[in-house]
């Protein structure tokens, strides 16, 4: 039995007494009945603090974008994520909402749509991870993470905030967690060096790889992908990187080709002077050679970055761009013109056709 408002009269037993707090009596929690002389008590009952026997759950909720100085929906309750107060399972339960498994459709009732609750627009966060690689290993494996393996449970921050797992800075170690080699790896990159000093621009692991819809990285798709997201940051080396003979074939959807993760690696990036860069002089013969198992020293004559707008550093292949450009103007100009004579003959023809003369 529920009232007018939503609050229930009826306690089913037999769910109380198979929730976590079945071995409880009634007056563990409704605290105010203890003091009640007789019976039956007053309607109203004062609300029943959950804090005061889970202090550090209550805390954290309290001092989390859930709280009360956090949401726009106002602060959470217990109730929102446990269900029922008098229904709450242990998390080790499966069909507790709060279980691995069911969590992100926990979260999802308000991180789901395109609407958060309170009305205002927010993410629909749950939509991507649930097409992740990451939402398809938890049918497998408990390994895999879901929401609060990055956001944790009850402290819940903004990504802003940087105490937040989430927060750039942060994020490494969040994903290191399970990705201890990425990690390594990365942690020692030109990128993590730029993150630590503050670079505004630096990449950290959701830069490449998003936050939510996290993809496997051996598909074609996500492979061109990187290409482009290398390039909205270092925009200069994708454009030279297009004109040359891996980036052309590369955008035509041809994989096999060079990209920029096959010369400068994924996650331990240097610049091309840090002699532990796969493109350093010393160690670029044998980054080629990974494709070009033939190559020679003369092989490096090839500029994988060749700016044909490089008058300083290049001559030869400047003097030779603007030839080429001036030869491919000069044959346009000259068939335009024959063309366009040969079209103006061909409508004097035509036009003649009628003539009894013709
Ligand atoms: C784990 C703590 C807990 C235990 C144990 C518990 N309750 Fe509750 N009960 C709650 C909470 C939380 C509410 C929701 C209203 C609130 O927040 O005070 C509630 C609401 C109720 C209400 C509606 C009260 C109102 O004003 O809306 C009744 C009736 C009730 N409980 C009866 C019982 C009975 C009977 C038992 C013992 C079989 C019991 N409860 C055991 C936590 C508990
Ligand atoms: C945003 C969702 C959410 C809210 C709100 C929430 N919890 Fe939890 N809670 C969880 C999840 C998920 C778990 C299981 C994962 C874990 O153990 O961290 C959990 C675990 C727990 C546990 C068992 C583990 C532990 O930390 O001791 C207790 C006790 C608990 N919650 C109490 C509360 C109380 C009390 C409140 C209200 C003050 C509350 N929770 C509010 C999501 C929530
Ligand atoms: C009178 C003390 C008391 C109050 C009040 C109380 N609990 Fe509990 N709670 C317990 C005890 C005892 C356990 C069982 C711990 C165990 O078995 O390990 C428990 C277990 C839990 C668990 C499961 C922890 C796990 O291992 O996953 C959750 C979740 C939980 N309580 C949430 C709540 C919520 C939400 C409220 C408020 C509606 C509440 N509790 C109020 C005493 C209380
Ligand atoms: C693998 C770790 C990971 C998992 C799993 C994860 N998140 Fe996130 N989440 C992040 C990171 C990192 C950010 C910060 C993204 C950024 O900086 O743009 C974030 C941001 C958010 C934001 C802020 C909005 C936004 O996009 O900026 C919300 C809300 C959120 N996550 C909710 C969830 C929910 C709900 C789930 C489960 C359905 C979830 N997250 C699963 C790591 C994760
Ligand atoms: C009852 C609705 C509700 C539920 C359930 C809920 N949230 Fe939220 N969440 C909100 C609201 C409202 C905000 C604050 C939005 C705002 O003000 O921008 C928020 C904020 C957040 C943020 C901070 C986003 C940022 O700006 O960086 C994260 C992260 C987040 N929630 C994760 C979770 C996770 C993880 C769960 C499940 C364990 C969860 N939420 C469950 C409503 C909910
Ligand atoms: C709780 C452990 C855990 C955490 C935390 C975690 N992951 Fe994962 N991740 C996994 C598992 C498990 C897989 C699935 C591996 C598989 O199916 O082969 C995976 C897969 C991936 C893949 C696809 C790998 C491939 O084979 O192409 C990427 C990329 C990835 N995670 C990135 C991240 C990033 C970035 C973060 C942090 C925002 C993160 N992960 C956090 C466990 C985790
Ligand atoms: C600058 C972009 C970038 C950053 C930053 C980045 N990754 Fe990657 N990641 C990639 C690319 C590109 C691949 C594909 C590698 C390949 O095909 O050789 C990849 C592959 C992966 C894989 C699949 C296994 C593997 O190593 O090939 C995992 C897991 C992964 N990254 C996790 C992470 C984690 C965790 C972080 C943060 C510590 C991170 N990545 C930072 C671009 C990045
Ligand atoms: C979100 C922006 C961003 C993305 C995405 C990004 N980088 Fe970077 N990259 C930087 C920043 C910032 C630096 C450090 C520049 C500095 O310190 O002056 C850097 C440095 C480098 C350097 C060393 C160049 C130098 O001048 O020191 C190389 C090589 C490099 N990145 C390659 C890559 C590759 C390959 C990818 C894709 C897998 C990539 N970057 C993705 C921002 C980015
Ligand atoms: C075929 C191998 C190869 C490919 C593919 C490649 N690069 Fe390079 N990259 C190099 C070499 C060799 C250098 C150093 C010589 C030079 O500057 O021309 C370099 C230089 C750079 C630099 C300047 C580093 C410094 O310290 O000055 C950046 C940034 C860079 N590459 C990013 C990229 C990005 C982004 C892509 C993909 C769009 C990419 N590279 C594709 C081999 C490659
Ligand atoms: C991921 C594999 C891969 C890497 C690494 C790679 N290439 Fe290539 N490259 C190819 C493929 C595939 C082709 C097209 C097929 C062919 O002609 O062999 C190609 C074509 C070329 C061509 C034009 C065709 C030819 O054989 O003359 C040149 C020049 C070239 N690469 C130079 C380089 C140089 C220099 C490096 C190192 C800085 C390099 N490549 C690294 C895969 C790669």
């Amino acid at each position: 039995m529920v009232r007018a408002d939503g609050r229930p009269v009826v306690v089913h037993a037999e769910s109380f007494a198979a929730s976590i707090h079945g071995s409880l009596g009634c007056i563990d929690c409704h605290v105010d009945l203890a003091r009640v002389a007789d019976f039956p008590h007053p309607e109203r009952l004062a609300p029943v603090t959950c804090a005061t026997c889970h202090d550090e759950p209550a805390a954290g909720l309290g001092r989390s974008a859930h709280g009360p100085t956090g949401g726009a929906g106002g602060p959470l309750q217990c109730a929102s994520c446990h269900g029922p107060p008098h229904q709450i399972a242990p998390s080790s339960a499966f069909e507790s909402p709060t279980s691995k498994l069911q969590v992100a459709r926990t979260c999802g009732q308000c991180h789901g749509g395109v609407v958060a609750a309170g009305g205002r627009p927010g993410p629909a966060v749950a939509g991507l991870f649930a097409d992740s690689i990451h939402a398809i290993a938890l049918t497998r494996t408990t390994v895999a993470p879901t929401c609060t393996d990055c956001h944790r449970s009850h402290d819940i921050l903004r990504k802003t905030d940087p105490a937040s797992p989430a927060h750039a800075r942060n994020i490494p170690a969040t994903c290191g967690t399970c990705h201890a080699d990425q990690r390594r790896l990365y942690g020692g990159s030109v990128h993590a060096a730029a993150l630590g000093a503050g670079h505004p621009l630096a990449p950290q692991c959701v830069s490449c790889h998003t936050a939510h819809r996290m993809a496997p990285t051996a598909g074609s798709q996500w492979q061109l992908a990187a290409v482009e997201q290398c390039g909205t940051c270092h925009r200069e080396a994708l454009a030279t990187y297009r004109d040359s003979f891996h980036g052309q074939v590369t955008a035509l959807g041809f994989t096999p080709v060079a990209k920029c993760v096959d010369c400068h690696a994924s996650h331990e990036i240097f610049p091309v002077a840090d002699a532990r860069s796969t493109v350093a002089p010393a160690n670029r013969l044998a980054t080629c050679q990974t494709c070009h198992p033939s190559a020679t020293q003369n092989f490096l004559a090839f500029q994988p970055h060749a700016n044909k707008n490089d008058r300083e550093r290049l001559p030869a292949l400047y003097y030779a761009a603007r030839f080429m450009n001036t030869l491919l103007a000069g044959v346009f100009a000259f068939f335009g013109a024959h063309t366009l004579l040969w079209f103006v003959r061909e409508r004097a023809e035509s036009t003649g056709e009628g003539d009894p003369r013709g």
